[in-house]
């Protein structure tokens, strides 16, 4: 309802069955990356296929055994180690909708609505399902609190608590799945990690030589490398991540080319 500010009397009755419309707000998309578009990561892919990819595409051989498959997974690891790509790549191999959801915006920009767009959320994923839902910077959400005495704070909570509801609400074997990414899976709630809820993890370490090598060979494959020798990159980049890889790559690139198409002292 609306009040008058100063002496409280209702002015207005307000709609409160107002429909967030959380299309508007979260992505929806069907992606398209190929498992050959990951370089390295051979072990996340063979996980990720076993949790989310055989009970999507499946679902038939887990009843016949009788087993819940898990309804989700977490990925943890370095900023820029391709936890986002691996996601949209199951997604693609499931032809599933991807519904990502972004922790951080979920808490700052919904204040007051945080969870009551977790529940249409799911109720998005149930309608266009198959359907992952991909939850970025699961931390910003699920962290272990220890003061909950701020409004912000219970507001949080109050959408973490949602996030909980839903997830238990539905059957390992119902054709949605979540995928929890996070660069701090050490201030998570242990609550989130549950059998039930997120119990399956998956490590996403920085990429070992041979990775590198494999990461820049996909990104090499539709552009003109001039001089720059890969081997030269690779040996550079120790203890980069995928994505900083790349940045070098482009940036050894781009020096190439300017200084070829406008050598010093022309
Ligand atoms: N193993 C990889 N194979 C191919 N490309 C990669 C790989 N790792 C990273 N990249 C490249 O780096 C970019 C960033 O990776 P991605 O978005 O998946 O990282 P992330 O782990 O989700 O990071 P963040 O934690 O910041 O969300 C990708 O779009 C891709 O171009
Ligand atoms: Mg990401």
């Amino acid at each position: 309802m609306f009040v008058e500010q100063k002496n409280l009397s209702i002015v207005r009755k307000a709609n409160v069955t107002r429909k967030f419309n959380s299309e508007k707000f979260i992505i929806v998309e069907k992606p398209n990356v190929g498992w050959n578009d990951i370089g390295g990561l051979d072990d996340q892919m063979r996980e990720i296929r076993e949790i989310v990819e055989l009970p999507l595409n499946k679902p038939e051989l887990f009843e016949q055994i009788g087993i819940q498959p898990p309804k989700g997974v977490l990925l943890h690891g370095h900023p820029g180690t391709g936890k986002t790509l691996l996601a949209k790549a199951v997604a693609t191999a499931t032809n599933s909708t991807f519904i990502e959801v972004v922790g951080s915006e979920l808490v700052q920009k919904f204040i007051g609505e945080g969870a009551k767009l977790v529940k249409e959320i799911f109720q998005t994923a149930r309608e266009k399902a198959p359907s992952i839902i991909f939850i970025d910077e699961l931390d910003a959400l699920a962290a272990r609190r220890v003061d909950i005495g701020t409004s912000g704070e219970r507001e949080v909570q109050r959408t973490f608590v949602q996030l909980l509801a839903e997830i238990d609400g539905f059957r390992g074997l119902e054709n949605v799945k979540i995928i929890g990414s996070t660069n701090r899976k050490d201030i998570l709630d242990p609550a989130i990690l549950r059998p039930g809820r997120l119990e399956r993890h998956i490590h996403f370490p920085l990429p070992s030589k041979e990775a590198r090598e494999k990461i820049l060979k996909i990104h090499c494959r539709s552009m003109s490398l001039g001089k720059v020798d890969i081997g030269a990159v690779v040996d550079l980049t120790d203890c980069f991540t995928g994505a900083e890889c790349l940045g070098e790559l482009f940036l050894d690139i781009s020096r190439f080319w300017l200084s070829f198409c406008f050598p010093a002292g022309k």
